[in-house]
């Protein structure tokens, strides 16, 4: 085989290289130990003394020449992994999805603002109560039924975590001065179990407003805004009598059904009604316990469940989707 046709034979190879593992193969095939090119100065030897010098001459440049070559190849598959990696760096980053605020916060935030553009202001109180605070002050005596419906978690005879946020109202009339108004959020725990409106932890939040001469009017008018900022300008509601301890008058208060229009469905039991918190105005013996003179002061009071206000705001059926950590399902709601 003569030079020229083994140098085109390597200028082939070269071109129709694919990987850079293939790269030492073809330059031990020209130019290694046995290489063709090698070989070729073997039969220098076979020649003519007056040829030898410039056939070797001639079998350097193409041996310099491949090696050269090799060498450029080399430096072109290291500038290409050097390139994918630098593409790499300055490829588009992976799409951030930015978090939103969780659905219960959400309502605890539309609720603050109503309640906040209507002048009251926003106290948290302890989550660990003491018996005093979380039932006797607010008008629950010892072995009194009505405790019976907030199945407690005691940590001892004294000390139990709260049923409900009422206690926050004792707290501040123990420590304020009226007139006030106050919303208390915050987490509540009962012995229940868990099902599609129940769990052992929920959320409340407790308001309460304290000055002179204020009576059911005053709440109704509070209320009026509340359901309209919070069901819509066109939701309708009502006062029904019930019973609370702190309370006197206890009622609750319901609103027009906002899924059937007040015609009748599952969601109000065919009632047209669905009730939304417990209100009041605030009874005298739990001023007298907190230390407010009920001669001179009178005040209301309500409470409701962040999450039911949050299930029939939204049309969620089932209590625990809201604790559950399901992006899928969270993602439905605005942040
Ligand atoms: N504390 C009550 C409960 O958890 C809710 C409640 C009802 C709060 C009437 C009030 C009220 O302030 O006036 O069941």
């Amino acid at each position: 085989m003569d030079l020229n046709s083994i140098y085109n034979d390597a200028l082939d190879d070269l071109k129709n290289i694919k990987n850079k593992g293939d790269l030492p193969l073809i330059k031990s095939k020209y130019i290694g130990r046995k290489g063709k090119v090698t070989e070729l100065f073997k039969e220098l030897t076979s020649l003519p003394k007056e040829e030898r010098k410039d056939f070797g001459q001639k079998i350097n440049e193409v041996q310099n020449k491949l090696k050269e070559l090799f060498e450029e190849h080399e430096e072109k598959f290291r500038l290409n992994a050097f390139n994918i990696k630098l593409n790499d760096i300055t490829r588009d980053a992976y799409p951030i999805e930015s978090g939103r605020t969780h659905i219960l916060n959400q309502t605890y935030e539309d609720i603050y603002n109503v309640f906040k553009s209507m002048g009251f202001t926003v106290v948290e109180g302890p989550e660990i109560e003491d018996e005093f605070h979380n039932f006797e002050a607010l008008n629950f005596p010892k072995s009194h039924p009505a405790r019976d419906t907030q199945d407690s978690f005691f940590f001892d005879d004294k000390s139990l975590l709260r049923t409900h946020t009422s206690p926050v109202q004792i707290r501040i009339m123990e420590s304020w001065e009226p007139p006030f108004a106050v919303i208390s959020p915050g987490k509540c725990y009962r012995r229940d179990t868990i099902d599609a409106s129940h769990s052992f932890m929920f959320n409340q939040i407790e308001g309460f407003l304290v000055d002179e001469d204020i009576g059911v009017g005053h709440l109704k008018a509070i209320l009026d805004i509340f359901v309209q900022k919070i069901f819509g300008e066109d939701v309708k509601f009502r006062l029904r009598p019930h019973f609370f301890p702190f309370t006197e008058p206890s009622m609750e208060i319901d609103i027009g059904c906002i899924f059937c229009g007040g015609k009748g469905c599952n969601v109000c039991k065919n009632t047209g009604w669905i009730e939304i918190m417990g209100a009041g105005i605030i009874d005298p013996n739990v001023f007298t316990l907190s230390g407010i003179d009920p001669e001179k002061h009178s005040g209301f009071a309500f409470g409701m469940g962040v999450e039911r206000i949050a299930m029939l705001r939204q049309n969620i059926n089932d209590m625990r989707l809201i604790y559950g950590n399901d992006l899928e399902f969270l993602k439905q709601f605005r942040g």
